[in-house]
């Protein structure tokens, strides 16, 4: 299939290009590079030796999408151009609600004028809020505590109405907890400033970068009294985009579906992981719960075990072994961001 991927240079989109790319589906990028680099898709270039069309822009732009459009022809488009960052979005909403919905409205709008009727959309966990209870299945209530949070769920419903209208189809993957790297380790997860999530502020204690890993409360109702997060190796994360599409290909309407593996681990099993793949000691000091975190989540898994085929495959020691990999080998990420890349190849 030709596959138009937003937000293809960052760190699930890259790693995605990967898997689409290994099962001979054509592909071209859209990204503003505002978080990632058109580095990285020399990397994916040179790991796949396929093809990668690249074009420099903006998901909200008509003029720009009308071109991609034109020119490439996409029979479906994986969605993942968007802001992630939950602080921030409680400090910008409209900043999030422009980019992450108005940005999936002018994407379907401009599909619907070329005549393009599949989405696979990048949504989050994070919809369901606080666990009414666990494991999340998808018909649990979707009461996001974040505006990050609740952007996702007005783009899911935006996508379901327009999946309803259209007669296309729109697959909602809600990803768990991504993490690791590419097994060549020239491809991960390169955070522009201090890290917000546990796995990467983990590494970066690793290669030496910070000096210790807070630990956000170890009073939680868990059997360690850390949070426990369902982590996701982001190859596995990736494959399910491939699985995605071949759904889309036979299915309309539209679908959501949780990608996680199932299974919980806390903050000390994250870190007695990383310890173990990176042999560094990575001190850890306990500090204050961070506002707004929830004791524990995990996914029920099986809708997309049985609907899309798909299974987590990788291990919480190729999640930690992964990252050290690509932490250790590229301690600086894929460098400076320059935003003012190729606009095509
Ligand atoms: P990322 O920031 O690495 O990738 C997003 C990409 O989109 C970047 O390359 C960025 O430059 C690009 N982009 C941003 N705004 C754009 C715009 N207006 N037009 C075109 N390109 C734009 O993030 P990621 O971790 O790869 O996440 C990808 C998607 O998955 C996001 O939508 C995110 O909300 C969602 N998601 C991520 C996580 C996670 O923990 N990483 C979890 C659940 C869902
Ligand atoms: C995991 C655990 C922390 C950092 C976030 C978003 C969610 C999704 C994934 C996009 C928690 C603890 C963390 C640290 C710590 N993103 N922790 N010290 O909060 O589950 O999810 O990323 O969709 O929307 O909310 O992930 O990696 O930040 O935290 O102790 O320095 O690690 O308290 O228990 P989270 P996380």
């Amino acid at each position: 299939m030709r596959v138009l991927v937003t937000g293809g240079a960052g760190y699930i989109g890259s790693h995605t290009l990967v898997e689409l790319l290994g099962q001979a589906h054509e592909v071209c990028v859209l990204d503003t590079y505002d978080n990632s680099s058109p580095v990285v898709l020399d990397r994916v270039r040179k790991l796949t030796n396929g093809t990668v069309t690249a074009v420099q822009g903006d998901v909200r732009h008509d003029d720009t999408l009308n071109t991609v459009m034109a020119d490439f022809a996409p029979e479906a488009v994986v969605h993942f151009a968007g802001l992630k960052a939950v602080g921030d979005s409680m400090t910008n909403p409209l900043g999030y609600y422009d980019v992450n919905v108005n940005g999936t409205i002018a994407l379907l709008r401009a599909m619907d004028r070329a005549g393009c009727g599949r989405i696979i959309f990048s949504s989050s966990a994070t919809v369901y809020g606080e666990p009414v209870y666990l494991p999340y299945d998808e018909a649990h209530l979707l009461n996001p505590t974040s505006v990050y949070g609740r952007t996702k769920m007005v783009a899911e419903h935006i996508l379901t109405d327009w999946a309803q209208a259209s007669g296309g189809t729109a697959v909602l993957l809600r990803y768990f907890n991504p993490v690791g790297a590419h097994a060549s380790a020239t491809l991960g997860e390169d955070p522009a400033d201090v890290p917000n999530n546990l796995m990467p502020f983990i590494a970066q204690v690793a290669v030496g970068k910070r000096a210790h890993l807070n630990v956000f409360g170890d009073d939680y109702d868990t059997p360690d009294g850390t949070g426990q997060r369902d982590y996701i190796h982001v190859v596995d994360l990736a494959r399910a985009h491939v699985a995605a599409l071949d759904y889309a290909a036979t299915h309309t309407g539209a679908r959501a579906f949780n990608i996680g593996t199932g299974q919980p681990y806390s903050v000390q099993q994250m870190v007695a992981a990383f310890r173990a793949a990176s042999h560094q000691p990575i001190p850890v000091v306990v500090a204050p719960r961070r506002a707004g975190d929830i004791a524990a989540m995990q996914a029920d898994s099986r809708r997309a075990q049985v609907e899309l085929g798909w299974r987590a495959t990788h291990t919480l020691d190729d999640m930690a072994a992964s990252t050290w990999a690509w932490q250790s080998g590229n301690p600086d990420g894929y460098g400076p961001r320059t935003g003012d890349g190729d606009t095509s190849s």
